[in-house]
């Protein structure tokens, strides 16, 4: 392509960039269309003559893009939320466009020693020592696999592996332990509490039961920010354990890690520097576009140990000592320039914003939760924790019995589906049926969030009168 035409494209995807940005108040916080439409619309063969690239541009803006949940909409409180930084954004678009493979030192020594900054940031914000060591990764699920398979390693990949977790554990550990090759009934999920946080003595029988029966337990893993309630377990009591036993722990801070940045969430994290490795997430609560996740060892050669393999074809990419080839530390060779993205957005806006913009998305919670408290149709059905706050309908003045508040509920949550602009998104809390809020976009304000539960009560009303 022309330079003048590239330039010219680069500015209209841009303008439709921002564009959308701007109009996103204005918006529904999900759109999104039933298969037969879209497939008419959209499955045909690749055309064997091109068309004008900005045509092409307008057609993703118009007929592909907007039909996605829009995570990073002020009201998008499903799920887990993401609001992208435009430097993260840019970064990746630079990356893209000077093609960077971040797989070797060779190929990509700047990039490299950019991710080697990157991590070193994540150490210090973990708490972590100067033998720590890590990587960037697609994601949280990319995150716990290799954290499993050093952890497998360290352990020395000993048969009938027993891996642990809380019921409350993201399906992405279980997949995780399964892609390693253990059994799905030897991942064994203990029991939460009422406060959705391991039960260390079941964690403790379970272990004992498994070594007098010949199994051996590989991994422990806590959840720092579980992704229903944000429930942080007892993690200074598991690190005890398994440093008395000798098991590897890995803590899955996917998205509540962040909150570290801030004197609070280091508070509620206290016990994470003691983990042998965790997972976190930038585009979560660190405001980068998809895909930006991390994996953090406590002892840096554990993952060069369990992943490095020689190739003839890379054998001139073996820079020597103090040189990583971060292909050696993880699952993928060619690789994005992740750690550009993360280091463009803190270089622009500095760590005070970042610390503040964690902080807000956690005061909101505690503010939605105070709301919810005071509420006459309204009840919190969790402790609110790191931005997530479960809640139901269900006035205190009713009688209704736990099947009739779930269909309640659920109609409520359909109703804000096709009729609210916000967007928020169920879970169960000890089997109770519960609408949930996960704010932490750094876009979202005390009248989103209050406005969302105002809605919510509406339509709680409606239905209490109209079951
Ligand atoms: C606690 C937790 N762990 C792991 C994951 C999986 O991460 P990813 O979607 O980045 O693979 C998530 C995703 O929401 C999560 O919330």
């Amino acid at each position: 392509m022309a330079p003048d035409l590239m330039l010219e494209l680069a500015r209209k995807a841009a303008e439709l960039a921002v564009g959308r940005i701007k109009g996103l108040p204005d918006e529904g916080a999900w759109d999104g269309e039933f298969r037969q439409i879209l497939a008419e619309q959209l499955m045909e063969n690749p055309p064997e003559d091109g068309q004008p690239a900005a045509a092409v541009m307008e057609r993703a803006a118009r007929e592909i893009l907007p039909l996605a949940l829009r995570l990073d909409h002020p009201r998008s409180f499903g799920f887990i939320p993401s609001s992208a930084t435009w430097p993260g954004v840019l970064a990746d678009f630079m990356a893209a466009a000077y093609n960077i493979n971040q797989c070797t030192w060779l190929v990509a020594s700047g990039p490299s020693q950019l991710e080697l900054v990157v991590i070193e940031w994540l150490r210090r914000w973990m708490g972590y020592p100067e033998s720590a060591g890590g990587l960037l990764t697609s994601g949280g699920s990319a995150a716990s696999l290799d954290a499993l398979v050093a952890a497998r390693e360290a352990a020395g990949n000993p048969d009938r592996a027993t891996v642990y977790m809380s019921d409350q554990s993201h399906s992405a550990l279980r997949r995780a332990a399964m892609i390693i090759g253990v059994r799905p009934e030897c991942v064994r999920a203990v029991p939460s509490d009422s406060h959705s946080r391991l039960d260390m003595n079941a964690l403790m029988d379970l272990v004992a039961d498994d070594r007098a029966t010949g199994f051996n337990p590989i991994a422990i893993a806590a959840n720092a920010g579980a992704s229903s309630t944000g429930a942080i377990d007892p993690l200074e009591a598991m690190a005890d354990y398994c440093e008395a036993e000798s098991i590897w722990m890995h803590v899955d801070a996917a998205y509540g890690g962040f909150a570290i940045v801030t004197a609070r969430g280091k508070a509620l994290l206290r016990g994470i520097e003691r983990a042998d490795s965790i997972g976190l997430d930038a585009h979560k609560w660190f405001f980068q576009p998809y895909e930006a996740g991390a994996l953090m060892v406590k002892d840096g050669r554990t993952l060069e140990n369990a992943f490095a393999v020689h190739h003839d074809i890379l054998q001139d990419t073996v820079w020597g000592a103090n040189h990583p080839n971060f292909s050696d530390r993880g699952l993928q060779l060619s690789r994005s320039a992740r750690a550009l993205k993360i280091w463009m957005s803190v270089q622009t806006f500095g760590m005070a914003a970042f610390r503040k913009a964690v902080s807000n998305g956690m005061e909101l919670a505690d503010r939605a939760g105070e709301y919810v408290e005071r509420s006459a149709v309204l009840e919190l059905v969790h402790p609110v924790s790191l931005g997530v706050v479960c809640f139901r309908v269900n006035p205190a003045n009713t009688d209704l019995d736990e099947n009739s508040l779930g269909e309640i509920n659920k109609k409520v949550l359909v109703r804000s589906f096709w009729e609210d602009r916000a967007f928020m998104s169920s879970t169960m809390v000890q089997s109770v049926f519960s609408l949930r809020l996960c704010i932490l976009n750094h876009t979202s304000t005390w009248d989103d969030v209050r406005q969302t539960l105002e809605v919510t009560e509406a339509f709680g009303q409606e239905a209490l009168a109209d079951p």
